[in-house]
């Protein structure tokens, strides 16, 4: 069956789904943007993903009327539509379509949505996660909302291409005290040599977004699993020096690291926490059937 997207109140075939061309989304980012996994036929952490869309949408001040209701219905029947079983669904809010001029009209724009559901590659990223990840590092140089999930993210592109074509699979970002802040798309994680789970505080100009995957490991997982979590910054060097080390996001879960520019963390393989963490990922985070 071919795919199917909805834009602005239709269900589209996915070759024929197009936006205007000057929608402020696509001239100035001026959107935000949310990926909630789908797993087993369930949205997971579906409310957590939906609270941070509507707090960005207020935060950079978007009017998105639509109810939470509505959105949810939206999103369900997009996944049974494509028959998703496992994957994710993508969902985006711009401003709008004006002329082009760079402060926001004084006419109300209604906000153009999009969502896409798209099939997971389980195999490949499940042979991933077998594997670990290699890290390469680079200058954060984002702008400090990025607590904000907005669209705006050409230096999260260019340090992901730059991880890929040194052979690595992600780019972590470092500020400029030397401290991580996060992926190019994941948050960031070590685990100490007595198996503390450190990771960098989040909030408003927190230098980091507020990952729903990394809040489902503070406040579900490592409870459960009993181990120790820290909310501060850390060097790369602590990183080199750690016990292992891991990516944290919707589409990736929990994916261990194991190389930090060239250094391998630990034993160089996926470590026992990170993978023990990634195994018990959906008994405890919160499932929404479709
Ligand atoms: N990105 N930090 C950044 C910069 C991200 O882009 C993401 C996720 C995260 C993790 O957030 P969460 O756990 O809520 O997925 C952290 C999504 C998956 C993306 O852009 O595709």
């Amino acid at each position: 069956m071919a795919r199917v997207v909805y834009v602005n109140g239709r269900y589209l075939h996915y070759r024929e789904a197009a936006t205007h061309v000057e929608d402020r989304g696509y001239q100035f980012a001026d959107a935000v943007y949310d990926v909630c996994e789908v797993w087993k036929g369930n949205l997971v952490e579906l409310d957590e993903h939906l609270g941070r869309l509507y707090r960005s949408l207020e935060q950079i001040r978007i009017s998105f009327s639509m109810t939470r209701a509505v959105l949810i219905q939206i999103i369900k029947r997009l996944v049974r539509y494509n028959h998703i079983v496992d994957g994710h669904v993508y969902i985006q809010v711009t401003r709008g379509v004006a002329p082009r001029q760079h402060e926001i009209p004084s006419f109300s724009l209604s906000p153009s949505l999009v969502v896409i559901a798209k099939h997971a590659k389980v195999e490949k990223l499940e042979g991933l996660a077998r594997k670990g990840v290699d890290v390469v590092t680079a200058p954060d140089i984002r702008w400090s909302r990025v607590d904000l999930k907005t669209t705006s993210l050409l230096p999260n592109v260019l340090a992901k291409e730059e991880a890929i074509s040194s052979g690595a699979g992600e780019a972590w970002f470092i500020d400029r005290d030397g401290n991580v802040t996060e992926g190019s798309s994941c948050n960031a994680w070590i685990v100490t040599q007595d198996r503390t789970l450190i990771t960098r505080p989040a909030g408003e100009a927190s230098g980091i977004l507020g990952g729903v995957t990394r809040k489902s490991v503070i406040l579900k997982l490592a409870p459960a699993l009993g181990l120790k979590v820290e909310e501060r910054p850390f060097t790369v060097l602590e990183a080199k020096n750690a016990l292992e080390a891991f990516n944290t996001a919707a589409i990736i879960l929990i994916m261990p690291v194991i190389s930090i520019d060239g250094s391998p963390i630990g034993t160089g393989k996926p470590g026992e926490v990170s993978q023990s963490l990634r195994e018990a990922f959906h008994k405890y985070t919160d499932l929404t059937p479709v």
